[in-house]
């Protein structure tokens, strides 16, 4: 076509929404397929927005974002994880934690420079880098879908510019602890790398696991950009609300870029958050949302496990599960093909999110908006077609 830039030749359509707008209107489908919950904005939260349009904060906001919100952030890092940010310079809300990616990786490569992303990985990873002229380079996974050292170690090159990290992790839900982490952190600080911390998922973690906010590991501060949002944490991920906190010296690039991009997030959203994020409501809903999550993780490992041919990794965190269907002689995508016109069920073959050999015959089932009872059909479809 003759009126694209170059900058779109080399990037894939995401297949999550061709699956979407697939099975939108097809009767009795069971998505497994899009990442969002269908889990209620807490009726606070929901108010608190009425209110904020009510009482006029309707202008454009501060560029960093909302100073009230701004100080929340700041004092949910304290009251989390004994950290501190400082909210005049430390802190940017942006239009979703996507928006906070591209800015980031807009402001800090240089054309050509390398970037470290884990296979299998958030599929808007890679396409970003190379929206911003850099290029993404797989560290391979262990087995059970940690990073792997090693391969962290050899992929390191004088071009290596950051390192993208996600726990608990989209697609595959893997954690890694604090140990773990910090070989990695270390590395990375040694080699002076920047470290993007996606950490969008650090409230929905299973069997008391504990959610590692990677800037407070060892030296890891001064080189650490921390990826979040209120989409998942929650539910209002059409709000387009992301924030990040990091020191003065990282977001001053990624404000300078914000500012020319959408000016400032959203103001009655902002305002809404900002009288929310810190109650004794949110606090409540978190938890009921945790729980709901890990039954609903219980049910589809349990019940994908009780199908032969078919292995699922017993996710940590997030509300997603991984699976391999190379038992069933089949890839990742004949079997979502083959679920979704035999039993109208969708999952997202893992060729989405790494690579075509490592990730050919995996599956993500997000179970963040199928209750129990629809989990159960799934197995039950499933059970009854293999
Ligand atoms: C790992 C990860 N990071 C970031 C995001 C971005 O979320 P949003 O742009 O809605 O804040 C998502 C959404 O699916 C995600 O899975």
């Amino acid at each position: 076509m003759k009126f694209f830039s170059e900058k779109l030749n080399n990037i894939k359509p995401s297949g999550i929404r061709e699956l979407f707008a697939k099975a939108q209107g097809i009767e009795g489908v069971i998505s497994l397929g899009i990442g969002a919950p269908d889990i209620e904005t807490p009726k606070k939260l929901k108010e608190a927005l009425v209110e904020a349009v009510l009482n006029n904060f309707n202008n454009y906001d501060q560029t960093p974002g909302n100073v009230q919100l701004r100080e929340e952030i700041v004092q949910k890092y304290k009251q989390e994880y004994n950290m501190d940010y400082d909210k005049n310079n430390g802190v940017i809300v942006t239009s979703g934690g996507v928006e906070l990616i591209y800015l980031a990786l807009q402001a800090f490569l240089k054309k050509g420079e390398e970037v470290l992303i884990q296979d299998p990985c958030f599929l808007t990873y890679p396409r970003q880098i190379i929206l911003a002229g850099g290029t993404p380079v797989w560290v391979k996974s262990t087995s059970d879908f940690k990073m792997d050292l090693e391969s962290v170690k050899e992929s390191i090159t004088d071009k290596t510019k950051a390192i993208m990290l996600n726990f608990p992790n989209n697609p595959t839900g893997a954690m890694m602890d604090r140990n773990e982490l910090k070989a990695i952190v270390d590395l990375a600080v040694d080699n002076d790398l920047i470290i993007l911390s996606d950490e969008v998922y650090e409230y929905y973690v299973f069997d008391n696991k504990e959610h590692v906010h990677v800037a407070s590991i060892g030296d890891a501060y001064h080189n650490t950009i921390t990826i979040n949002s209120f989409s998942k944490s929650f539910c209002v991920p059409g709000w387009r609300m992301g924030y990040g906190v990091s020191t003065p010296e990282l977001i001053g690039p990624i404000l300078g870029y914000h500012s020319f991009v959408v000016a400032n997030a959203t103001t009655p959203t902002q305002v809404a958050l900002a009288n929310y994020i810190n109650s004794e409501d949110a606090k409540i809903f978190r938890e009921k949302i945790r729980e709901t999550f890990q039954k609903r993780r219980d049910k589809i490992v349990k019940g994908l496990n009780s199908i032969s041919g078919i292995e699922a990794h017993n996710s940590s965190g997030s509300f997603y599960a991984y699976f391999n269907v190379s038992g069933l002689d089949m890839t990742g995508e004949e079997f979502s093909d083959f679920a979704f016109k035999k039993a109208k069920v969708v999952f997202v073959p893992g060729t989405e999110f790494g690579q075509e050999e490592s990730q050919k015959t995996f599956l993500r089932a997000s179970f963040g908006s199928v209750d129990e009872e629809k989990i159960e059909q799934v197995i039950e479809r499933l059970t009854k077609l293999l």
